[in-house]
């Protein structure tokens, strides 16, 4: 079937039409909602005849050219498309098509979140609206009319200007908004609703005033002035950084409950998922905050990178992800601690990008082959890209990278374009060759840097032998040299020194001369690569790293590496003695002076998914045994330094200064280790209780959930009747109990019939299940195989309500590679029964099919 067959990179073609106008009108009903599309189309090549428009999901009512009405006879219609043949150059085409947003489950198109009508459309969603040529590079100038009952929907919302409004007939309203920025058919977004607003202004470096919306549900309207002020600081840090300015006269976000994804940055109308737009100090936790700055600087940001300079095809969707990924990274190290920041950024890159790119569905930053583009938002993509950035970044310098933007700006704005162009920008600004790192956009896999260190005595010389290594992957058709940034720290007793290596070479040395004595190696500071590298060093050596390295983040890694070393040796020997020096290590950084929030860093153990990471057939409740028990242990011989640690940092006010999130990240890592020790574990129904912020309050039930304390229930009742009403902490409350030690499977099957569950709320199905999958590894990765069970009758479930959500919901099932031959089969076993069902979606058809190859 054609809806299931792959797209090659290799076989793009530029449009034979375009699109340079569209007049959209929109006459809003629940199910039966009227679609005009008044279209301006010019013939590109001129020796196409046939017209095809993208089209899905649709009832098409009538076609018009020119204002001609076609018969039926006249095209040709399938499920996907609607073919006209042309005689003219250019000339008017006018659809009418009919659709129904309330029973629009999978929320892509228009769709019915709450009360409201909204859209999504990035990135094959303009379809499902009406016939188009729904391409990234066909960019049109839109003006859109919205008419809706006016008392249940008094904001009717879209992008640009607004430029007309009247009543009509029947209570209905009509409202004209024109947008004189040309874009793809992605960028169209459509809101209608009763909502709260939250109104401000910005003036931008020029001088000009822009007018800021945030659009909440009513009562929410307390909750957004954190998103307001993260709006505005964004907007100051584009204009001093980048010397970008935003370009309309307003800019609105809108904020919907149901939402796929985190937040969509249509031109001028942002719809967001409402969890990174609502927060306040008794719902929202420390990290909360973090992220909805973190994500109205992303989508922000797309505004230059996205939307002024678009992708040209879907292949090059990196272009602005990875790009627009590194800003808001960027962006957020400036606003806070850039050690923590960055080692935020690498936890989760290892613990999911790693993965993924070792799976079945591995695949380059841009893609050469795709069957559903949803299937393609993915960590390789976003963050990946962002590494490709921040490596381009480290090599052509801040200025040169400066450059390199405004040469992209200068030639590119306004259309649509490839990697390729922006590496190219870099290459030309900075005049250096990166002709061999665009090797980054086509080749999958982690790689592995090899280095092994010799210092001659005689000569103090330092010689580092540095080799790089490709993992096989199907998806590669050969493997090839990569152009890899290696930043070092050299530390003797004198000092250290920083250097920055290039690697370009499958082998290479790299010599040191004119040092004192044999000093102590620091690879890959700052994360300068995103690979993994293999590198003989002594606990002394880590130990001298965490307590003398420059670099914060190398500290937290050789951290890491200690912990990870520890935990093989326990998978290996699962009643051996957990080592006394890692015990000294732990105890010194918790004594130590410094910043409690790398602190805390420092003393969180890795997670399941970054040690499968690094095995090879490993059984995963080996895994699950070896951390447990040094937790236990570390907790139970340091107990009474956890204590004090924890009584030093506690707080008697509330605040959200960068010291008190430290403190309290840092008291909380504390509060989890004492949890397992039987004199202090009391501590954690006692902060729960005694909480006046939410950071404090979910850290203490969800301490209390992961160590299986007597007072749970207790806690999870009060929580649960506490916010019954309030949707989003709700879902914090389903992930907490996803992660039930205890009679898991009747708890689990208990939570899916509680009534305020449901699969067709993305967030809900993720905070219960996708929260089970990659947060509770023992009892997903329970030996009966009843984890994978239940995460596929989850899927297939979904399947039939919202596929893409399904589709992402199944990756911790397809990620089998690292795991016992057993366990394969298990997980296998789950993959085919849901091969096997009816009307498997395409998005969950590419993932299983991958898989099972
Ligand atoms: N462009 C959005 C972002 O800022 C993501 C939208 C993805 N939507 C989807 N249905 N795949 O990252
Ligand atoms: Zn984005």
């Amino acid at each position: 079937m054609a809806e299931f067959q792959p797209r090659f990179l290799s076989d793009y073609q530029s449009p034979a039409f375009t699109i340079k106008k569209v007049d959209l009108t929109f006459d809003l009903y629940d199910n039966d909602t009227l679609v005009t599309a008044i279209m301006q189309v010019s013939r590109i090549d001129k020796s196409s005849k046939q017209l095809r428009l993208d089209g899905e999901h649709l009832t098409l009512v009538s076609v018009a050219i020119d204002g001609q009405l076609l018969a039926a006879d006249q095209y040709q219609l399938d499920d996907s498309s609607l073919t006209l043949s042309i005689e003219q150059d250019d000339f008017t085409l006018e659809i009418e098509t009919k659709i129904d947003p309330e029973n629009n489950t999978a929320l892509e198109g228009l769709y019915k979140s709450g009360g409201a009508f909204c859209t999504q459309c990035e990135a094959e969603g303009f379809r499902r609206i009406t016939y188009f040529l729904d391409r990234p590079d066909v960019l049109a100038e839109y003006t859109t009319t919205v008419i809706a009952d006016e008392n249940v929907y008094p904001y009717l919302l879209a992008n640009g200007n607004k430029i007309a409004e009247s009543s009509v007939e029947n209570g209905r309203h009509s409202v004209t908004w024109h947008d004189p920025f040309p874009k793809p058919s992605y960028l169209f977004a459509l809101v209608a609703g009763d909502f709260d607003l939250l109104s401000d202004t910005y003036k931008t470096a020029s001088g000009r005033q822009v007018a800021l919306e945030i659009f909440v549900d009513k009562g929410n309207i307390e909750k957004a002035h954190h998103a307001m002020a993260s709006l505005k600081k964004s907007m100051a840090w584009d204009e001093q950084t980048y010397n970008l300015e935003y370009d309309l006269d307003i800019y609105m976000i809108v904020a919907v409950d149901f939402f796929n994804m985190g937040a969509m940055e249509n031109k001028g109308l942002n719809v967001f998922n409402s969890k990174f737009v609502l927060a306040d100090n008794a719902t929202a936790t420390d990290t909360d905050f973090f992220n909805v700055e973190a994500v109205i600087a992303h989508e922000y940001f797309h505004n230059w990178t996205g939307n002024r300079v678009t992708c040209r095809d879907w292949f090059q969707l990196s272009l602005k992800e990875g790009l627009t990924v590194f800003r808001d990274q960027s962006f957020s190290a400036d606003m806070h601690s850039k050690a923590v920041c960055r080692i935020q950024n690498v936890r989760l890159l290892r613990r999911m990008q790693f993965p993924e790119d070792a799976s079945p569905m591995a695949h380059p930053i841009r893609p050469e082959k795709v069957v559903e583009m949803n299937n393609f938002y993915t960590m390789t993509v976003y963050e990946k890209g962002a590494e490709v950035i921040r490596m381009l970044h480290r090599i052509v310098g801040d200025d040169g990278f400066k450059k390199g933007m405004a040469l992209y700006f200068e030639r590119h704005d306004g259309h649509a374009v490839t990697c390729d162009d922006f590496v190219d920008a870099m290459a030309d600004a900075s005049q250096v060759d990166l002709s061999q790192f665009k090797v980054w956009y086509e080749q999958a896999g982690t790689p592995t840097v090899k280095v092994e260190k010799q210092f001659d005595q005689a000569k103090n010389e330092l010689t580092l032998h540095v080799s790089q290594h490709h993992p096989d992957l199907p998806v590669n058709k050969t493997t090839k040299d990569l152009l890899i940034p290696i930043a070092i720290e050299l530390i003797t007793q004198a000092g250290s020194q920083s250097h920055l290596l290039t690697l370009s070479q499958a082998q290479q040395t790299f010599t040191f001369k004119h040092l004192e004595n044999e000093p102590v190696v620091a690879l890959f500071t700052d994360f300068s690569a995103p690979v993994k590298v293999e590198f003989e060093q002594t606990d002394q050596a880590l130990n001298t790293i965490i307590t003398d390295a420059k670099d914060e983040f190398s500290r937290w890694d050789a951290c890491q590496s200690l912990f990870m070393r520890e935990i093989f040796a326990l998978i290996n020997a699962p009643s051996k003695a957990v080592s006394a020096t890692l015990l000294a290590t732990v105890s010194s950084i918790l004594n130590s002076e410094g910043d409690n929030a790398l602190k805390a860093e420092m003393l969180t153990l890795p997670s399941f998914d970054e040690i499968a990471e690094l095995c090879d057939s490993v059984e995963p409740q080996a895994i699950c045994r070896a951390v447990e028990t040094l937790k236990q242990t570390i907790a139970g011989e340091l107990a009474s330094e956890f204590k004090q640690v924890f009584t030093s940092n506690q707080q008697t006010t509330y605040s959200k200064d960068a010291k008190s999130i430290a403190n309290r990240a840092l008291k909380n890592v504390c509060l989890n280790y004492m949890a397992r020790s039987e004199q202090y574990a009391s501590m954690v129904s006692k902060q729960y209780y005694e909480a006046d912020n939410m950071t404090d309050g979910i850290a203490a039930f969800s301490t209390a959930v992961i160590a299986n304390l007597p007072d749970l229930s207790a806690i999870s009742e009060h929580f649960a009747n506490k916010w019954k009403d309030t949707t989003l902490v709700m879902d914090k409350w389903y992930s907490v109990m996803a992660q039930q030690q205890q009679d898991t499977f009747t708890k689990l099957q208990a939570l899916l019939d509680s009534e305020s569950f449901t699969l067709h709320n993305p967030n809900r199905a993720r905070s219960l299940i996708g929260a089970f999958a990659m947060n509770n590894p023992q009892h997903f990765h329970c030996e009966s195989g009843q984890g994978y069970r239940f995460l596929a009758d989850r899927v297939i479930e979904l399947n039939a309500i919202n596929p893409q959500v399904a589709a992402r919901l199944i990756t911790p099932l397809i990620q089998f590679g690292r795991f016992d031959q057993a366990t394969q089969q298990k997980m296998k076993r789950e993959i085919s029964r849901i091969a096997s069902i009816d009307k498997l979606a395409r998005d969950l058809k590419e993932k299983v099919s991958a898989a099972l190859s």
